[in-house]
């Protein structure tokens, strides 16, 4: 095998109660990448499209995912990237994760390293801090594992891969405004009232519980967050108009997706969701703001080989 093409998902990030913790992997919008042996030794990213993104190995996301695992595991055999990015940086939807996960995961498979895909995931973190600045996989693996994921410890790779009923339907609006994650985090609050965490923690432990029993009322009342959506609310035009049009639409649960600016409902169903997705439309066509909107069900594949 000389060469391969990979899917690299984005995905949504806290899902409302799990700042930091929880994620789900998307399957409608990826990145592309090809990625080739080549006979001149080293790493190198030959050609970007779609984003304006540094070449350079050091500066790109994806290289420095890339020789992070290679520093680790080294291949004599040169490696050229292509990437072919779909998930627009600073969205909210995982752009710098996809481009980190796809990077590693494409390495391991072109080498046939024969890697579990958890095992790539403190590389894929690497390219990922230089992005945000910080180490949180809560993008990373859902991106990586598929599904709905939960970061227990990050240090010990306690991550796992929760269930994710079939009728759940992710609803995005990305509103095209500039907001960094390194912004979107310096805002927040560092200390949190203890009856916020109360409400918190009764909220996760209530959503992972009705992911496990197919619970979908009990997803609905979990899909809250105590802690976060106050002050990055603030930073997102219509935020409030948006959510309160997706609840009274019928979603399960709407928030922030990751650091902002882009917005997830969950619903139950693809007619549900498609309203949703009208109510988001009528509202944001009224502002001078370019946006996208996307629907796709839960992916619980994650990255993978297209060919
Ligand atoms: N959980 C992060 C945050 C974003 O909300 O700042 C995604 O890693």
């Amino acid at each position: 095998m000389d060469s391969i093409k990979i899917f690299s998902p984005s995905s949504v990030a806290n899902l409302s109660c799990g700042f930091d913790v929880l994620g789900l992997c998307l399957e409608t919008i990826g990145d592309e990448m090809i990625i080739r042996k080549s006979e001149k030794p080293g790493l190198r990213i030959i050609k970007i499209d779609g984003e304006d993104l540094p070449l350079s190995i050091e500066k790109n996301v994806a290289g420095v995912a890339a020789k992070s695992y290679l520093n680790k595991f080294p291949s004599e055999i040169g490696i050229e990237i292509e990437i072919y990015k779909k998930i627009k940086a600073g969205s909210g939807i995982g752009s710098s994760a996809a481009s980190a996960v796809g990077a590693v995961y494409g390495i391991s498979e072109l080498l046939e390293r024969n890697h579990e895909k958890i095992d790539l995931i403190p590389f894929a973190l690497d390219g990922e801090k230089l992005a945000s600045g910080e180490a949180h996989a809560d993008n990373i693996a859902p991106a990586m594992l598929g599904g709905v994921t939960l970061v227990r410890d990050l240090n010990s790779l306690d991550i796992i891969k929760l269930p994710s009923p079939s009728e759940l339907v992710v609803t995005i609006i990305h509103p095209k405004i500039e907001l960094k994650t390194s912004h979107a985090r310096a805002i927040l609050k560092k200390q949190v009232p203890l009856k916020s965490l109360v409400k918190q923690t009764a909220n996760i432990a209530g959503l992972i519980s009705g992911l496990y029993s197919n619970d979908y009322d009990l997803i609905s009342r979990s899909l809250r967050d105590e802690i976060i959506e106050k002050e990055r609310s603030l930073l997102i035009p219509k935020y409030n108009s948006l959510k309160k049009s997706a609840l009274d639409i019928g979603a399960l649960g709407c928030g922030i997706s990751g650091s902002g600016p882009s917005i997830f409902a969950l619903s139950k169903g693809h007619i549900i969701a498609n309203e949703v997705a009208s109510g988001f439309k009528s509202i944001i066509s009224k502002l001078d703001i370019d946006f996208d909107i996307y629907i796709s069900n839960i992916n619980s594949n994650g990255v993978k080989k297209m060919i």
